[in-house]
């Protein structure tokens, strides 16, 4: 079945722009990102002089993907102590311009609890707005390490898992370089398959209603010279039934403390199809990522995103529109009512194994992810 739908392998996609990137121009630092609200028609770069605009930026999508929302947090905290603006004020709104990913509010406060600890050891505010930005650099190197060690970890447990390579593999929202300082968490999995040679097929959930399958892992996927397909989410069932999916890999926003996931909605269902297919079910995910403060899956906030993104097709907002009403095609009669969360919640019973840079947690349990959280803390 899967070669009449071999893609050819032509990434007809330019330079390599970065998710995001700290700049230090004459007017002022800015952070500077890539617009993945355009993505793949084209590759633009936006700029993100003041907090504002960083949060409307994280709002619309523009920056996304729980371990880059950490990052962007991070700075944005940072770029607010450079430019002279209140670091309490600025954190609080940053922390909150997204619920669901756990990684934002740390970032955050990583780059806040920096700059007070050097103001409290006596930096002026221009040292101390310096400490921040020092910490958001190292939570960015910190997690283009951890990318690559969720790599490795990530392959050594397909092989264990399905001996013999030739891996299918359905992913679903955007997990790689887009959402991180390295290769991003599912995704660079996949790619050191790939590398490997042992990436036969990669299944792309299109991630319907903001499409981050489509625009963004197939343009990832292309780029990388991977054999992949896209499908509409609803035909994962039959491509189950039909024996073409050998492991699900995703990643997540938040993994509770009894190993609860949560991840871009659609998940949830693909847990469920996996258990019923006697298919692994892998969640990668860095250690930033488990939030042991948070006891089960039913405390998480789950983020409801507006209903003209369901009503309309392709409602990606478009750059500086904010995301209004009447950006997408409709698809649905005016007025209708939609249910929209961003996110759903797999119970730990239905994920085979977590993933992170310290190693794999399978079968996973409250004890095991403590365990493992414990063992990094001690290095
Ligand atoms: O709404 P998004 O695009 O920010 O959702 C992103 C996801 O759900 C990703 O799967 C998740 O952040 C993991 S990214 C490594």
């Amino acid at each position: 079945m899967a070669d009449q739908y071999a893609v050819p392998a032509e990434p007809a996609l330019p330079s390599d722009v970065p998710a995001l990137r700290w700049d230090e121009p004459p007017e002022g630092p800015v952070i500077v990102l890539l617009d993945q609200r355009r993505l793949p028609a084209e590759e633009v770069e936006l700029v993100c002089t003041d907090v504002p605009a960083l949060v409307e930026a994280i709002r619309s999508l523009a920056v996304r993907g729980a371990p880059l929302l950490g990052i962007a947090g991070a700075y944005g905290l940072a770029l607010a102590a450079v430019r002279g603006f209140d670091v309490d004020d600025a954190a609080e709104t940053l922390a909150h311009a997204r619920p669901t990913a756990v990684n934002l509010g740390y970032g955050v406060r990583r780059a806040l609890r920096a700059y007070h600890a050097a103001a409290k050891g006596g930096a002026d505010s221009e040292r101390a707005a310096a400490a921040a930005l020092a910490e958001a650099r190292a939570l960015h190197r910190e997690d283009a390490e951890a990318s690559a060690r969720m790599a490795g970890h990530g392959l050594a447990l397909l092989e264990e898992l399905l001996p013999g390579g030739g891996y299918r593999v359905l992913t679903h929202c955007n997990t790689g370089a887009l959402v991180s300082g390295g290769e991003g968490t599912a995704l660079a999995v996949v790619a050191a398959a790939h590398r490997a040679g042992q990436l036969r097929r990669l299944w792309v959930d299109e991630t319907r209603p903001l499409l981050q399958g489509a625009r963004l892992t197939a343009y990832e996927a292309a780029r990388a010279g991977m054999a992949y397909t896209l499908l509409t989410d609803n035909a994962a069932g039959s491509l189950f039934a039909a024996g073409e999916v050998d492991a699900v890999l995703i990643g997540a926003d938040r993994i509770t403390a009894d190993g609860s996931v949560a991840n871009k909605v659609g998940s949830y269902p693909l847990a469920v199809l996996a258990r019923y297919h006697h298919v692994p079910f892998i969640v990668v995910a860095p250690g930033t990522t488990v939030d042991l403060g948070t006891a089960e899956g039913a405390d998480i906030e789950v983020e409801q995103r507006p209903g003209h993104e369901v009503t309309e097709f392709a409602a990606v907002p478009p750059a500086g529109t904010g995301g209004e009403v009447g950006t997408g095609v409709p698809v649905a009669p005016l007025g209708t009512q939609a249910y929209n969360p961003a996110f759903d919640v797999t119970p730990p019973e239905l994920v085979t194994a977590i993933v992170t840079e310290n190693g794999v947690v399978s079968p996973v349990t409250r004890q095991g992810l403590a365990e493992l959280c414990a063992r990094a803390r001690t290095g």
